[in-house]
């Protein structure tokens, strides 16, 4: 993007695909770190004089207009972290009569939004002809593509790879810093390099510990993933999340780790419930501490448990680097928050570089009260910096590189 803005792009129509896909509690954004985070690249242009269109999808409508997925609760974001000075236009479609109208009112120096680029089909098609048909529309809005979007760069998607293709492309700062940061954990890490893996689903990080068994040092598992292993082990898991057809891949892996001399730490403890807690009211869930090899056939694990908390803290204390994602237990529940706290304040007390992964873990960072300043990095990409980890070409990186 300085290339660009050496260039000079006075008058020109910047298209930056950021991701704004911020969670909502109906209007209300709960977190908008990912609306921060493009704050300096989209600043940087309207100062410099362009007319500036900020685009991005918000969750995953079904290719139709949608209330419930409007961007413009993030336009109001935007156009509040950007100051007075700036205000942001808000274009009720993406590419039909009201987003030409909006772009064609823009000023030099002014931003406009336009509505949820997921509200036609075409941005998510895997059929080329349509992402491209889509692309050309929007192609006419722009002069220039800037793609600031980091979370959704792993996304084959018209206005993630195809758009790029048909404008003078640049990456903004928020893509530059994100690839800067990851190239440390994958061409020059620091050791001891200590990977916190959690959230629910082990099938989701299955690519990424394939990688790490070759990279890391140490892997700490936790969240509803880890009774996928504690079950490979040979434990009982009564009724906690559990994928049985992922045994046979994590057992190798375990065997894989032992062999390339991979530390893998399971819980030893953990925190268990005959349901899972009510995240609306928040009512004391009660939960007892059981021995991770002893959870009663009733109860279902929803925390890593206070010497698993320790456990944890200890093997994180001396790393040099640290990457974590996904949340330990229930972290939305305070009676399930410990570990997920856990975690983030080992990463706080390591003196090594530590990276959060986007998604859950970075929201939990924020909505846990924690200074997000004092973590070495936190990635707006959850799926992204994960798939970077594994060694994926990224198609938003890809056709920017183009
Ligand atoms: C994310 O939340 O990881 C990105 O915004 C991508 O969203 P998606 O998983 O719906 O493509």
């Amino acid at each position: 993007i300085d290339e660009l803005l050496s260039e000079g792009v006075t008058g020109k129509r910047v298209f930056v695909r950021a991701d704004l896909n911020v969670p909502l509690d109906g209007t209300t954004i709960t977190d908008d770190g990912r609306i921060r985070a493009v704050v300096p690249t989209v600043k940087a242009l309207a100062d410099a004089g362009a007319r500036v269109i900020v685009a991005s999808h918000l969750g995953r409508p079904k290719g139709a207009p949608d209330p419930a997925f409007s961007l413009a609760p993030a336009a109001a974001r935007l156009g509040e972290l950007l100051g007075e000075g700036t205000g942001v236009a808000f274009a009720e479609d993406t590419v039909g009569t009201a987003a030409e109208a909006t772009v064609s009112g823009l000023s030099d120096g002014q931003v406009a939004v336009i509505e949820n680029l997921r509200f036609n089909a075409g941005e998510t098609s895997k059929d080329d002809t349509e992402r491209a048909a889509f692309a050309d529309r929007l192609a006419g809005l722009a002069d220039v593509y800037v793609g600031d979007g980091f979370g959704a760069v792993h996304r084959k998607h018209a206005s993630v790879y195809d758009l790029p293709k048909k404008l003078p492309h640049y990456a903004g700062y928020l893509i530059a810093t994100e690839v800067g940061v990851l190239k440390k954990l994958t061409d020059d890490v620091q050791r001891p390099y200590v990977v916190a893996l959690g959230g629910a689903k082990v099938s989701d990080k299955l690519a990424v510990i394939d990688q790490l068994l070759g990279k890391a040092d140490r892997l700490l598992i936790g969240g509803g993933m880890a009774y996928t292993f504690l079950k490979a082990q040979g434990h009982e898991v009564g009724i906690s999340l559990l994928q049985e057809d992922q045994i046979p891949t994590v057992k190798e892996y375990m065997e894989r780790a032992e062999k390339n001399g991979v530390e893998l730490v399971l819980p030893v403890d953990v925190l268990v419930a005959s349901e899972f807690p009510d995240l609306k009211t928040k009512a004391p869930a009660n939960p007892a501490t059981v021995a991770a090899d002893a959870i009663p056939a009733d109860q279902e694990g929803l925390d890593i448990g206070p010497e698993t908390r320790k456990l944890y803290a200890s093997k994180l204390a001396d790393a040099a680097t640290v990457f974590w994602n996904g949340p330990m237990g229930v972290f939305e529940h305070p009676d399930y928050a410990e570990g997920t706290k856990a975690v983030a304040q080992a990463l706080l007390d390591s003196p090594g570089f530590t990276v959060v992964g986007g998604g859950d873990s970075a929201a939990a960072v924020r909505t846990l009260g924690f200074d997000e300043n004092a973590f070495g990095h936190i990635s707006t990409g959850g799926g992204a910096s994960l798939e970077y980890l594994e060694g994926k070409t990224l198609p938003g990186l890809a056709a920017l590189e183009d």
